[in-house]
C-alpha cells in the first residue's frame, strides 16, 4: 500500500486527478470504477479542467459506479446517478452507454443486483476510486460484511445514514437501503485509489494503515491488494505517528 500525504483537500484532489489522468493518457480506453460522496468532488473538478484543456478525453472510457441508493428514483437530485452527471459526466465527452451505475429502480432488486454483478464480471476495472466511511465502509459494505460478498442490497447503518444526512433535508429522507458492489468486486480492480480528507476520517485512516485485516473494518481488506494508493490530507492523518 502506497500512502501519499498531502496538505489539504485541494492538493489531494489534484494529486488524485493526476493519477487518473495519467492512466487515461496511457490507456484512453480505460475502465474506471467511480465513487460518489464529498471525497471525489474536487478530483472530478480537476478532471473536468483537464478535459477542457484537451489533456484527456473520456470518449472511449467506461465507468462503473460503486453504489446507488434504493428508494430514490434516478431523477432525484441526491441519487448517485444524478450526482455523477452533475459532478462529472455532463461536463465531459463520455458516452452514456459507457456509464454503468447500479440501478435500484424496479421491483426485483435481486435481479438488478445480479445484472450489475454480471456486468462487473464482464468488465475489467483498471482503477477503482474509493472514499472511506468513518466506520471503515467502502462502497456501502458496512462493518461485518463478508470479504467474499458480491453486489448486493445493504441496509445502511445509522452511522452512515447520519453521515449522509447533510445531503438531505432530514434524517427521515435518507434512504435506508443501497445497492453496492461487494468487497470481492472491489478487490478485483487492477489498481485501487482511496482518498480520505478531514478530521472525520482520522480514526478510519489510522485503522486502515494499522495493517490489521478484519471484517469489522471493511477497508482493511485493501491491505491484501497488490496495488493500492491511499491519499490522505493532514487532517485525516492527524492520528498517525
Ligand atoms: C460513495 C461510497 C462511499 C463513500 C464514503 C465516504 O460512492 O461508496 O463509500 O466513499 O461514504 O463518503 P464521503 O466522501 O462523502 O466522506
Amino acid at each position: 500500500m502506497e500512502v501519499i500525504k498531502v496538505k489539504d483537500y485541494q492538493e489531494l484532489s489534484k494529486v488524485a486527478a493526476d493519477i487518473i489522468a495519467d492512466l487515461l493518457k496511457k490507456n484512453p480506453k480505460a475502465t474506471l470504477g467511480l465513487a460518489t460522496g464529498s471525497s471525489p468532488v474536487g478530483l472530478y473538478q480537476n478532471l473536468i479542467k483537464m478535459y477542457e484543456n484537451k489533456e484527456i478525453s473520456f470518449k472511449d472510457v467506461k465507468t462503473y459506479n460503486l453504489d446507488e441508493y434504493c428508494e430514490l428514483p434516478r431523477s432525484h437530485p441526491e441519487s448517485y446517478y444524478s450526482f455523477m452527471h452533475r459532478n462529472l459526466f455532463s461536463h465531459v465527452d463520455i458516452k452514456e452507454e459507457n456509464v454503468h451505475i447500479p440501478c435500484s429502480e424496479g421491483s426485483d432488486l435481486q435481479k438488478l443486483c445480479d445484472d450489475y454483478n454480471n456486468q462487473l464480471h464482464n468488465a475489467s476495472i483498471d482503477l477503482q476510486l474509493l472514499g472511506i466511511g468513518a466506520n471503515g465502509h467502502i462502497g456501502f459494505n458496512e462493518p461485518g460484511t463478508s470479504f467474499e460478498q458480491e453486489t448486493f442490497v445493504v441496509k445502511l447503518t445509522d452511522k452512515t445514514r447520519k453521515d449522509n444526512q447533510r445531503f438531505f433535508n432530514s434524517l427521515d429522507e435518507v434512504p435506508t437501503h443501497a445497492m453496492t458492489m461487494g468487497i470481492k468486486n472491489i478487490m478485483q480492480a487492477k489498481k485501487i485509489l482511496l482518498v480520505a480528507s478531514g478530521k472525520n476520517k482520522q480514526d478510519a485512516v489510522k485503522k486502515l494503515l494499522s495493517g490489521e485485516i478484519t471484517e469489522s473494518f471493511p477497508a482493511s481488506i485493501l491491505n491484501k491488494h497488490k496495488d493500492v494508493v491511499v491519499i490522505i490530507d493532514e487532517e485525516a492523518a492527524g492520528l498517525l505517528k
